[in-house]
């Protein structure tokens, strides 16, 4: 149900293109916001450009690499010049490489580096790009996807949980020196959602998954969507540094 809180408001989402991301650029855009798009993949963020320009907002849609700080820098003056000052961050870009899960004792190096930058460099190069201009009008809300692998240290995969907790932790600095300024910066940590990532396992893989999670389901992109959205609003103004888990009591 949209509840306008975010009327006339510019709202970055890094990773917008599918998951997670699409889901909250959507939500977000259904509550008011200007949504600027960023991902990698041109052809699906382009049509999630659409879908946001047919619910009556402004949208700009930029394919570019988020762990390539030229890049980024391009896609944030883009944005500005498009839609204005940017009033809220989500920085979606993330994986965790499932496919090349290992024990760390056969630990692959040059994963964990693709995981550092992925999850956690994405994350600080373009928060960087918002901070300076949040902190000189005195309001702002960043919001960053962590993962619960950060909180319990999921098995085999010890690189993404690293780089995961890097987010909380860069998170609750970033809230401390920009309290003063009214700019919050929060984190979301969703346990398994039903993504392109969850959809490719194994059926007896999933119901495992099911039977371990108290609610009894996986969780839905609109799930962490709606945490995000608190998190962007108005309604969180006096709470930063936190880490919300969204995981059905996991
Ligand atoms: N799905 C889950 O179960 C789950 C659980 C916990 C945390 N997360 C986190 O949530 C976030 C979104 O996950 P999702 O499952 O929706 O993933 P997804 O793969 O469906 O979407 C991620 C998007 O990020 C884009 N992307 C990836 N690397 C990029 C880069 N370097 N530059 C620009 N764009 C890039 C991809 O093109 C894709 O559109 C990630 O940070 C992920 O780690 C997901």
């Amino acid at each position: 149900m949209p509840t306008h809180m975010l009327q006339h408001k510019v709202a970055v989402i890094t990773g917008s293109a599918n998951g997670i991301g699409r889901t909250t650029a959507l939500r977000l855009a259904e509550d008011g916001a200007h949504i600027g798009l960023l991902d990698f993949d041109a052809n699906a963020v382009a049509e999630v450009c659409e879908e946001v320009r047919k619910l009556g907002r402004e949208a700009i849609a930029i394919p570019l690499d988020c762990t390539d700080a030229v890049d980024v820098g391009s896609a944030f003056k883009q944005v500005r010049e498009a839609l204005g000052p940017i009033d809220i961050l989500v920085n979606g870009v993330g994986q965790s490489s499932r496919n090349r899960m290992t024990d760390f004792a056969a630990a692959n190096l040059e994963t964990f580096d693709f995981l550092i930058a992925v999850n956690l460099k994405s994350c600080v190069l373009c928060s960087h790009q918002v901070v300076p201009d949040m902190k000189a009008r005195g309001s702002g809300k960043i919001v960053n996807i962590a993962s619960e692998s950060a909180v319990n240290g999921s098995p085999r995969s010890w690189d993404y949980a690293a780089a995961k907790a890097g987010v909380i932790g860069f998170t609750r600095a970033v809230a401390r020196e920009l309290a003063p300024f009214r700019v919050t910066v929060n984190a979301v940590a969703p346990g398994p959602i039903r993504t392109r990532a969850i959809d490719e396992m194994p059926k007896n893989v999933i119901d495992s998954i099911i039977a371990d999670i108290p609610m009894g389901r996986i969780g839905q992109p609109e799930d962490v969507a709606n945490a995000i959205l608190f998190f962007a609003s108005s309604q969180s103004d006096y709470i930063t540094g936190q880490t919300l888990l969204v995981n059905g009591g996991h």
